[in-house]
């Protein structure tokens, strides 16, 4: 009881941070322009616009703010994935900001609310109820991401490969059936679309 009193204080902390966090988030996707970014992408289509590739992240809806960090940790290394790590190490800042710009649209209409699993109660404190109206910014959305890349990323969490102080966390103690579970349920929701 009380360990679980102390979990959710501590994610209504993290949650009134990202909070805090969203003016400059906006502000960051103001910046990109998404028709700059489009013409660089054809190397990202061959595999991220592909839905055959399942451990590819969909990368259309996804928020920019968040879009921007995810990179800028692929190129300096807190994100190990060796080919995004090249990937990004590509370009430069602004045209980060032009491919989030970007990859912002499309996200898909939401429909109805569905009963997520037990476990995906604590998640809604930050990536909201169906996994794609984030609290803020920088947390991203998970609604419609495929399941196999939802089932990994959970997986890297738990096990400390994929770094990351708030995630790794909510992880810890999830089982296998747990992040299955969760997959299923996000993966399920209306949300991200393959781009
Ligand atoms: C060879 C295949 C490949 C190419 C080409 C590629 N990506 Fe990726 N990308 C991946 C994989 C696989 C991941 C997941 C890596 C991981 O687990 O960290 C990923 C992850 C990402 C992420 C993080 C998404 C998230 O949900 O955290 C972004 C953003 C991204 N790629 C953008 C791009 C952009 C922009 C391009 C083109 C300039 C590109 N990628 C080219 C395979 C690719
Ligand atoms: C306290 C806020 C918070 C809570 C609660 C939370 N998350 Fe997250 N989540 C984040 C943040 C911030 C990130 C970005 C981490 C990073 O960059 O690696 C993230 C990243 C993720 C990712 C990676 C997405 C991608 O595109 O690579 C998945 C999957 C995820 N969370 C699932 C969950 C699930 C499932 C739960 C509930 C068991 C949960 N999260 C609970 C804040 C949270």
């Amino acid at each position: 009881m009380k360990a679980s009193t102390s979990r959710c204080i501590d994610i209504v902390l993290h949650a009134g941070m990202f909070a805090l966090a969203l003016t400059a988030g906006h502000a960051l996707a103001a910046e990109g322009d998404p028709a700059a970014g489009k013409r660089k992408t054809v190397t990202c289509n061959g595999c991220h616009g592909q839905t055959a590739m399942k451990s590819v992240p969909s990368l259309g809806g996804q928020s920019p703010a968040y879009f921007v960090a995810a990179m800028i940790a692929y190129q300096d290394g807190v994100r190990t994935h060796a080919t995004m790590r090249d990937v990004a190490k590509a370009w430069s800042l602004q045209d980060l900001k032009n491919f989030a710009a970007w990859y912002a649209e499309p996200l898909a209409p939401a429909t109805e609310g569905a009963a997520g699993p037990r476990s995906s109660e604590r998640c809604a404190a930050c990536h909201g109820a169906d996994g794609r109206d984030a609290v803020s910014p920088d947390v991203p959305r998970i609604a419609g991401q495929k399941v196999n890349y939802l089932e990994q990323v959970l997986r890297e969490y738990r096990g400390g490969t994929r770094v990351h102080a708030v995630m790794q966390p909510q992880a810890a103690d999830l089982t296998d059936d747990d992040i299955a579970a969760l997959a299923r349920h996000f993966a399920g929701r209306a949300g991200l679309q393959v781009k």
